[in-house]
C-alpha cells in the first residue's frame, strides 16, 4: 500500500475530474462532494452492474424508484423518529461537537464501547481520559441523544403538520410499496426489490472523504421470505455480496471481511447484521488503516411491515397461493454504500509503479468494465491532418460500442500518463503505418506492450476484453 494513500487518492481525484469538493467557488460546504466528468461516469457504472446482476439478472427480483419524501408517519412506524440517534456530546472548552461512541470506540474498541450507556459516556470519556479531537481539553457535557433525521417543510405555509423529513434509507420506499407490488407484479414469495437511490442523514462527525456524508447514495434490496427459509437465503446473499464486491467490481478479496454485529450494536430493527467491510488507509501512513462499513446485510424479521401494518392500518399480509398460509413476510436486506463502493473501487485501483527509466507512473486498475474510459483514440501527431482524419474515423467506429475518448493534447507519453491516471484500459494510437496498412497501436494499461491490430478487426479484439 502507498504511503498516504487516502491523499494521494483525494488528489488525483481532484486533478483528474473523478471529485470535487462541492460548492468550491463560494469557499465550499463542508464535507460535500461533486462527482466530475470522469467520477460521475464511474458512480453510473457501479449502479448499472449493480442494477444489472442484483435487479436484471434475477428472476425473483423487481426494481423500484420510490420518492424521497414521504408521508411523515412513514418514520414512526419505521422506528426512526425514536430510535434513530447518535449520542453527541460537547466539548465544554471549544464548543465543538462529537460523537460520544466514536470517541469510545477509538480508545476502548467497538464491543467495549457499545455496552456503555448514554448516561455513563461523559463519566467513561472523562475516566478514559478522551481529548477533545479539535482542542484536546478533556472536559465533556452529558452525552444527549440526537436525530440524525433531515427535517424541511412542505407547502408554502409554514407549521409543524406540513413538516416532513428527507428520508435516512431508501429501505421504507419499498417496504410501504410491498402491497402495491404484490398486487400488480405477479411476484410470488421469496422475492426481492431493489432500489438505488440518495438518502440523507444529519451526520454529527461526517468525514473521510466521501466515506460518511450528510447526503449520499444507496443501493438497496428488501428480500422477502417466508421465516422457515431465511437462513438459507441470508446465506444466499451473503455469498451474492461477495460475488459482487470481487468479480463484479475488481475488488481484491484480501481487503474485503465479513463481520458479524454485536447485539449491542445492532439497529432498531434488525435481529442479525453482517456487515462487509473495507481496509480504508483512513491514517496517514500506510501503517494505519481502518475496517470500514461498505454494506450491512440485516436479519430484519418482520419488523417493519409489522410497524405498517399497525400504523396504516392496512393488512400487508401475504397469502401463499400453494399452500393458502397467510403470514407476514420476514426481510433479509443487504443494504449498500454506492459512494463507498466509488471510494473502495477507486481506492483499491490506485497503483504506483517504477519505470525502466527509473520514472513513476500513477495506474488506476479498474476492471475494464467498469472504467469510465474504456478507450482512448490518438492520432500520433496533432497537427497532420491526414493522422487527424483518419484517428477521428477509428474513435467514430468504436465510439458505438465502448466508451472512448479523443485525446489530441501533449505527446503521446503525456497522453499514456494522463490515460493511465484516468484508469483507461486501452489507447490506440493511428500512425503513419496506419495510413499503409490499415491497423493501430493497441496499448494495454497494465502491461503498458503494444500490439498491431487491423482497423476493421478492433471491436471484436475489444469486445473480449470487457467482461
Ligand atoms: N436500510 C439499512 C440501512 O440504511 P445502514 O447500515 O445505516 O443501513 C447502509 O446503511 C449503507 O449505507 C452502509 O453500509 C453505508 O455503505 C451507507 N451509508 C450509511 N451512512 C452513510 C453516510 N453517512 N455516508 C455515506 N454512506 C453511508
Amino acid at each position: 500500500m502507498p504511503d498516504n494513500l487516502m491523499e494521494k487518492v483525494v488528489a488525483l481525484c481532484k486533478r483528474r475530474g473523478f471529485v470535487y469538493p462541492g460548492s468550491e467557488i463560494y469557499g465550499g460546504l463542508a464535507n460535500t462532494w461533486d462527482y466530475g466528468p470522469y467520477g460521475s461516469a464511474l458512480k453510473k457504472n457501479v449502479k448499472d452492474l449493480w442494477w444489472k446482476h442484483f435487479v436484471e439478472d434475477k428472476d425473483d427480483m423487481v426494481g423500484l424508484d420510490a420518492a424521497i419524501l414521504m408521508n411523515p408517519k412513514t418514520w414512526e412506524a419505521s422506528g426512526h423518529i425514536a430510535s434513530f440517534t447518535d449520542p453527541l456530546i460537547d466539548c465544554k472548552k471549544c464548543n465543538t461537537r462529537h460523537r460520544g461512541d466514536k470517541l469510545l470506540e477509538e480508545k476502548i474498541g467497538v464491543e467495549k464501547a457499545a455496552i456503555v450507556k448514554l448516561d455513563a459516556i461523559q463519566g467513561t470519556l472523562m475516566d478514559e481520559q478522551i481529548p477533545c479531537p479539535d482542542c484536546k481539553a478533556v472536559d465533556w457535557t452529558e452525552a444527549k441523544t440526537f436525530n440524525l433525521m433531515f427535517k424541511t417543510q412542505q407547502g408554502v405555509v409554514e407549521g409543524s403538520q406540513d413538516e416532513v423529513y428527507l428520508r435516512p434509507e431508501t429501505a421504507q420506499g419499498i417496504f410501504v410499496n410491498f402491497k402495491n407490488i404484490i398486487d400488480t407484479c405477479r411476484v410470488r414469495v421469496p422475492f426481492g426489490i431493489g432500489q438505488i437511490g440518495k438518502a440523507f442523514r444529519n451526520e454529527i462527525t461526517p468525514g473521510n472523504f466521501t466515506f460518511r456524508t450528510r447526503e449520499f447514495e444507496q443501493m438497496e434490496i428488501e428480500y422477502f421470505v417466508h421465516p422457515d427459509q431465511k437462513k438459507e437465503k441470508y446465506e444466499e446473499w451473503k455469498a451474492e455480496s461477495k460475488i459482487f464486491f470481487t468479480e463484479k467490481l475488481g475488488v481484491k478479496t484480501e481487503n474485503l471481511r465479513f463481520r458479524e454485529h454485536d447485539s449491542d450494536e445492532l439497529s432498531h430493527y434488525s435481529a442479525m447484521t453482517f456487515d462487509v467491510e473495507y481496509r480504508f488507509p483512513f491514517g496517514k501512513t500506510d501503517a494505519v488503516e481502518t475496517w470500514g462499513e461498505l454494506q450491512g446485510l440485516a436479519d430484519r424479521g418482520d419488523y417493519d411491515l409489522a410497524q405498517h401494518e399497525k400504523f396504516s392500518g392496512k393488512n400487508l399480509k401475504y397469502r401463499d397461493p400453494h399452500t393458502n398460509e397467510v403470514y407476514l413476510p420476514h426481510v433479509i436486506e443487504p443494504s449498500f454504500g454506492c459512494d463507498r463502493t466509488v471510494l473502495t473501487v477507486l481506492i483499491d485501483a490506485y497503483h504506483e509503479e517504477k519505470l525502466e527509466d527509473d520514472s513513476e507512473r500513477v495506474v488506476m486498475k479498474f476492471k475494464p468494465s467498469l472504467a469510465p474510459v474504456q478507450v482512448a483514440v490518438f492520432p500520433l501527431l496533432k497537427n497532420k491532418e491526414v493522422l487527424i482524419s483518419k484517428a477521428r474515423a477509428v474513435h467514430q467506429q468504436l465510439k458505438p460500442h465502448f466508451r472512448t475518448e479523443w485525446d489530441d493534447n501533449g505527446n503521446v507519453g503525456k497522453r499514456y500518463r494522463r490515460q493511465d491516471e484516468i484508469g483507461t484500459p486501452f489507447c490506440i494510437t493511428v500512425d503513419f503505418d496506419s495510413l499503409e496498412n490499415e491497423s493501430v497501436t493497441v496499448r494495454d494499461r497494465d502491461t503498458m506492450l503494444q500490439e498491431r491490430v487491423k482497423i476493421e478487426a478492433l471491436e471484436a479484439y475489444l469486445a473480449t476484453k470487457f467482461n
